[in-house]
C-alpha cells in the first residue's frame, strides 16, 4: 500500500491518475476500471458540446461509485460545456494548457463553488506557479517524454522543480511513467503520485481500435518524435506545445513540408479521420510517449494500477532499504 497526502485529498487509495485524454481516448468503461482498483479515472471532455458533455458525465455518475475526474482543455475555451458540466460535477475537474493570455481563476473558482477539486498540468515552472496562485489544488509536471501534447522539459528536471516552486501543493509527476519502477522514482523526487496517458490506452478498456494497442506494445518507444504535424494536419494551434506521436507513415510524409501540409490541410484531416476509421495505425496519428517501450501486454487496466502499486511497494520497502544498508 503507498499512501501519500494527495490520496486524501482526491479520496483516492493509490497516488495513481489516468490522464484526461480526449477525443476518444478515454471511455466510461475506462475511468470505471480506473477507479475501482482505487486509483483517479478521468474523463476527456475536451472538444465536446455541452449536451456530449452531460450525457458523458451522467454515464460516468451512473457506472463509476468511486471518485472520478474530468479534463477539459482550457485553450478550446468551451465555456458552454464547462458549465454543464458543473451541472453535476465529479469530484476533481482537471485542466490543462491555456492561453498565456487566459486567466485560470474563474475556471478554478467556479470548479470550486460547484465542490470539485482542481487539478492543473503544466510543462513549466512558470505555469505551474500560474495555476499555484490561481488556487489549484493539485499540480501535475509533465515531461516532454509522454505521449499527447507536451513542452519542452524532461520529467526527471521538471518534477523536482515544479515541487519546489509550488510547496506546499501536492505535485504529480507525468510523462513517460508505466510502470512501479517510474511510480517510485516519481516518490522518490518529492512528488506525491503519478498520472499515466500511455500505459492506459494499452489496457482492455481503452476505448482505441485493437491495432493502435498494438503499435503501443510493438514500440520500442525509441519510435516517437515531437512535431507540430497533427496539429497543422488537424488546423489546431496550441499554446506553446508539440505532439509526441509515433513516427508512422504520415507523420514520415510530412515531416520538414509543413507548409505543404497548411496547404492541404483539409483534405490531410479527411485522410486521418478514415484513417482512424480504419484502424489504420500507418496513416492515422498515434499519439503515444516514450513509455511504450516499457509495455509488453493489454491487460485490463485494474490490473496495471495494482501491479504498479506491487513493484513501486517492493522497490521502496526492500530494494532501496538494502541498498542504504550496502552504501
Ligand atoms: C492520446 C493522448 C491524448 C491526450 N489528451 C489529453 C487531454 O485531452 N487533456 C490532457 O490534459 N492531457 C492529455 N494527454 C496527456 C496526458 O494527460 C499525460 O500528460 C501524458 O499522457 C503523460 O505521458 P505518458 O503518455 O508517457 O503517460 C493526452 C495524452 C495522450 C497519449
Amino acid at each position: 500500500m503507498i499512501h501519500t497526502p494527495v490520496c486524501d485529498l482526491l479520496q483516492i487509495e493509490h497516488p495513481i491518475v489516468l490522464g484526461g485524454m480526449a477525443a476518444g481516448h478515454t471511455s466510461a468503461p475506462l475511468v470505471a476500471a480506473v477507479s475501482h482498483a482505487g486509483a483517479l479515472g478521468t474523463i476527456g471532455l475536451a472538444g465536446l458540446p455541452a449536451d456530449a458533455v452531460r450525457a458523458t458525465l451522467a454515464t460516468l455518475h451512473d457506472t463509476v461509485h468511486k471518485p472520478f475526474a474530468a479534463n477539459f482543455l482550457l485553450f478550446l475555451a468551451q465555456d458552454e460545456s464547462f458549465t454543464a458540466a458543473l451541472e453535476h460535477p465529479p469530484a476533481v475537474l482537471s485542466f490543462a494548457w491555456a492561453r498565456p493570455q487566459q486567466a485560470l481563476a474563474p475556471y478554478f473558482e467556479r470548479a470550486h463553488a460547484a465542490g470539485a477539486k482542481v487539478m492543473y498540468m503544466a510543462p513549466s515552472v512558470p505555469e505551474a506557479v500560474r495555476a499555484a496562485k490561481a488556487g489549484a489544488d493539485v499540480i501535475v509536471a509533465q515531461g516532454s517524454e509522454g505521449g499527447g501534447h507536451v513542452g519542452w522539459m524532461g520529467t526527471l528536471p521538471l518534477v523536482p522543480m515544479v515541487i519546489d516552486a509550488v510547496a506546499p501543493l501536492p505535485v504529480l509527476a507525468a510523462g513517460g511513467i508505466a510502470d512501479g519502477r517510474g511510480l517510485a522514482a516519481a516518490l522518490a523526487l518529492g512528488a506525491q503520485g503519478v498520472l499515466l496517458g500511455t500505459r492506459f490506452l494499452a489496457t482492455s478498456e481503452a476505448p482505441i481500435p485493437e491495432r493502435f494497442k498494438a503499435a503501443i506494445v510493438q514500440s520500442d518507444g525509441h519510435d516517437t518524435v515531437l512535431s507540430e504535424i497533427p496539429d497543422v494536419a488537424s488546423g489546431l494551434v496550441w499554446p506553446g506545445a508539440m505532439a509526441r506521436t509515433a513516427r508512422n507513415g504520415f507523420i514520415a510524409r510530412w515531416a520538414g513540408r509543413e507548409w505543404a501540409l497548411r496547404e492541404q490541410q483539409a483534405q490531410a484531416a479527411k485522410q486521418l479521420a478514415q484513417a482512424r476509421k480504419d484502424a489504420d495505425a500507418d496513416n492515422a496519428i498515434l499519439y503515444y510517449g516514450q513509455d511504450a517501450g516499457l509495455i509488453a501486454d493489454i491487460p485490463p487496466a485494474g490490473q496495471v494500477v495494482q501491479r504498479m502499486v506491487e513493484q513501486a511497494a517492493a522497490i521502496l520497502g526492500r530494494r532501496l532499504p538494502e541498498a542504504l544498508r550496502q552504501g
